[in-house]
This record gives C-alpha cells, structure tokens and sequence, in this order.
C-alpha cells in the first residue's frame, strides 16, 4: 500500500493560513499542507505550525516530530499539559522586532514630548507651549527583556539618542546600550528609567514581576510601556501605581485576559494608552524562512535551531 504523503498543519487563531500554503506547497513539495482542525488521519501530521490552539488539541498528533510557534511567546503552549513531547521550536523576530522598535520609539516620544498634554490642551483649544520638556539626553529608557527583539529595540532607541539601560536574565553586549543582568541591578535599572519597556518572555519567575513594589523601584513620574504579556503585570497594581503618582502614565498592549475586558478601569484612564495587542505581528514570509530552513534540517537529521528550553522557559 501506498504511504500516505506527510502533512504539515496549520491552525491560528487569527490567520486562514493561505500564505502559509502556498509557500511550503512550493519549497517543500513533499509535504501536503493542511489546517491541523480539518486533517483527516491526525497520524499523518509531521510538523504543527500553531498560534494559540486550545488546550489538549494537539494530544492526538501521534507521530509529530516538532511543533512550531508562530509568534515569540510561548508561554500559554507551555501550559498545556497534554502537549506532545517534541522539540517547540518559536520564532526569532520575523519582521516583529522593527514594528516592536516603532511602537517602543512612539510611546518613548509621546511621554518625553509631553503629547498626552497637548492632546489635553487640544480638547480646550488652549495654545499653551510647555516649556519644561526633558532632554532626549537625560530621558533614559531601561530596555526589560533583551532577546531578539529586545535588543534592536534597546539600539534603535540608542540610535536616536535616548541613553538605554538593557536589562536581561544573561550577559548581553549591545552598542550603545549600557547591560544589567542580575537581581540587583535592576533596582539601579528601575530606578535611573523615564520609561520602562517589558520584553521579557513570561515564565514562572517573570509572571507578576510588574507590581507594586516594582512600580516602587521605578523613578517617581516615569512610565510603563508593556508590550511582553498581561500576565507579567497586575492591572489593579498598574492602577493604584497611577493614582499614587508612583507612575506617570502607561502604554499598554499586552492584557491578562485578552481582550480586555469593556469593564476595565484602564480604557478611561486618563494617562493610559492601549493597544488590542498589535505592538508587533509575525511577517507571515520572515516566519516561513524560519520556519522551512529549520524544517529541511529536521528532514535531513539536523537540530532545529531556537528550540525551547523548557526548564527555562522559553
Ligand atoms: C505575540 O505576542 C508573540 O509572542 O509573537
């Protein structure tokens, strides 16, 4: 009897997949291509490509060899306790990192040129110049997180001349960036900032890093912009930070849960911004580059590059 041709799957909770299809159809034609909800024999799957599927869904796929993550984060795949044992392998910025950059560099910009006033003073039509402006030169931005997307983030912002503070769980070397990396030196981090951007992957010892004794740490006045994942931070926490004046304002993407919820107090706050987690999307033609690159060397013995490390996590 004939083999069956091996299948490589597909399910996001926000793409049809047709991009996906057509590119892995043509670079590697020895697979079919199908969504992972609509395959007919699940044991015919070789290598799943996910974004969010629910819990316990993958559990069937017996004969998986790798599961991919369409985006950076793996966080909620790893929670899934039924999830096959095979290597995960996730992305390594795929044209996020420069949108990360751009929405990190406009909300720097908002907060350090005040605009959140004007806006204010618009709705008056009030001509008031503000004359305190900090300087680009003492405006420092602390950088969480310095992974593939943290770290251009942390240099594009150099570039423009914000002095940076790059702060991460391992030693890094940035250009420009001056780098922390232990427990310690995040109080100087948190402390010396205007601005602090979280990038860090979730885990275990990142989950609710961003409380109230975190926001205390920060410098009195200074801003949160969170573009990592709700969960890393307490909403009632972001609030009551807010309100004390511990923080100046807040530019929020990332929710926990998503979406947020229309009840929420921070949609009317006057000093945050949000955004439906959009700060970056996967590059569907970066991702597959990635993506097939690291399939041919699976298919020909080699390791995945970018697996997960699970006792890390991430
Ligand atoms: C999106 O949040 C991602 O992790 O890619």
């Amino acid at each position: 009897m004939l083999e069956p041709q091996p299948v490589i799957g597909f399910y996001s909770d926000w793409d049809a997949g047709t991009v996906w299809k057509s590119r892995i159809e043509q670079d590697l034609p020895q697979f079919h291509f199908d969504l992972l909800n609509e395959v007919e024999d699940k044991s015919t799957v070789r290598y799943a490509l996910v974004w969010n599927p629910p819990a316990g869904f993958l559990k069937g796929f017996v004969n998986l060899q790798a599961i991919f993550v369409l985006g950076a984060g793996v966080d909620s795949l790893l929670k899934d306790l039924e999830l096959p044992r095979v290597p995960i392998v996730r992305l390594s910025d795929a044209g996020m990192a420069q949108q990360m950059a751009h929405y990190v560099i406009y909300g720097v910009l908002h907060f350090q040129r005040r605009f959140e006033e004007y806006r204010q003073l618009q709705a008056k039509r009030r001509w008031e110049p503000i004359e305190d402006v900090e300087a680009i030169q003492q405006f420092s931005v602390g950088v969480m997180g310095l992974g593939a997307i943290g770290s251009v983030v942390a240099r594009q912002l150099a570039q423009i001349g914000f002095p940076v503070l790059g702060w991460s769980a391992s030693p890094k070397t940035i250009n420009g960036v001056r780098t922390f990396n232990d427990e310690t030196s995040l109080s100087a981090v948190l402390s010396e900032s205007r601005v602090v951007v979280n990038l860090l992957p979730l885990t275990d010892k990142t989950e609710r890093l961003i409380n109230k004794k975190f926001f205390r740490r920060m410098s009195a006045g200074s801003f949160l912009i969170n573009i990592g994942r709700g969960q890393h931070v307490s909403d009632k926490d972001v609030l009551e930070a807010l309100d004390e004046g511990l923080i100046a304002g807040a530019m929020l993407d990332v929710f926990d849960p998503e979406p947020l919820s229309p009840q929420s107090p921070l949609w009317n706050h006057p000093n945050v911004i949000i955004t439906p987690h959009v700060s970056g999307l996967t590059v569907p033609q970066a991702a597959l580059d990635q993506i097939i690159e690291n399939i041919k060397r699976m298919e020909t013995g080699v390791a995945p590059h970018l697996t997960v490390d699970l006792n890390r996590g991430y």
